[in-house]
């Protein structure tokens, strides 16, 4: 795992973007696997400014989405295919037609996430992917278990995960259920990038990169990943 603190995140998206860069310029039709959540938000802004700038163009590339709510409206302002259309796929060159996101209203459910990792895997694996991490560790909504996942399932989601993302939810009600990557199609990924801003999630990023690996912290995983990049500020990376 390299490790790599920043002290303002304003660098930290610029490192973060700067890797994008290299893949898409190394491989103009890579395959990248994307998060929601504040922690992307910043990057998706600096990818967004080198577009413009003509340094990067998204024309060819495939994305797949960590992870979406079940049962919530695809055009909710809390969707993730929301959250994706106004943060970035809506001001870049993307062809929509390469845009991957759980479909989370899905009639059968097993059936929306075999195909989506079929999906996956006929478009070659991912070849970045982008992660945030929960204040408990878990990467896209692999919440801590008795065993770490595998493919795309639905998962139930923690009190924790609850409240740390119902403050979104001022006018409905936060879904209790998500349609997720797992962990081993993350693993998958030839590379990781993990971004995590704020004392808040000091004692996971801890968790992650000094404890045991271990399923009651998902992110752990990450230290038996051949090429992961955690980028952090200096609050996440206060207890390491
Ligand atoms: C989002 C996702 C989640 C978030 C995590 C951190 O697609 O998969 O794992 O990355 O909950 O969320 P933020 O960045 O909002 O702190």
């Amino acid at each position: 795992m390299q490790i790599r603190i920043f002290s303002n995140e304003n660098d930290l998206a610029a490192a973060a973007a700067d890797i994008f860069e290299t893949t898409i310029a190394a491989k103009p039709d890579a395959v990248l696997g994307l998060a929601t959540g504040a922690s992307p938000v910043l990057t998706y802004k600096e990818l967004i400014k080198r577009y413009e700038a003509g340094k990067i163009s998204f024309a060819r590339v495939t994305t797949f989405n960590l992870d979406e709510y079940c049962d919530l409206p695809k055009n909710d302002k809390n969707s993730y295919y929301t959250f994706m259309q106004e943060n970035l796929f809506s001001k870049i060159d993307i062809d929509p037609a390469n845009v991957h996101i759980e479909d989370g209203n899905a009639a059968d459910f097993d059936a929306e996430a075999k195909a989506y990792d079929a999906m996956i895997e006929a478009a070659g694996l991912i070849d970045l992917q982008l992660l945030g991490i929960g204040t408990n560790g878990h990467i896209g909504f692999n919440e801590p278990a008795d065993a770490f996942s595998d493919g795309t399932f639905r998962v139930k989601l923690t009190e924790s995960t609850i409240k740390a993302n119902s403050r979104y939810f001022t006018d409905s009600v936060m879904p209790e259920y998500a349609l997720t990557m797992g962990v081993g199609s993350i693993m998958r990924a030839k590379k990781i990038l993990l971004i995590a801003t704020g004392a808040a999630k000091a004692e996971a990023i801890c968790n992650t990169v000094k404890g045991p690996v271990t399923p009651r912290c998902p992110a752990s995983i990450l230290q038996t990943h051949p090429d992961a990049i955690l980028l952090m500020d200096e609050a996440a990376a206060a207890l390491l």
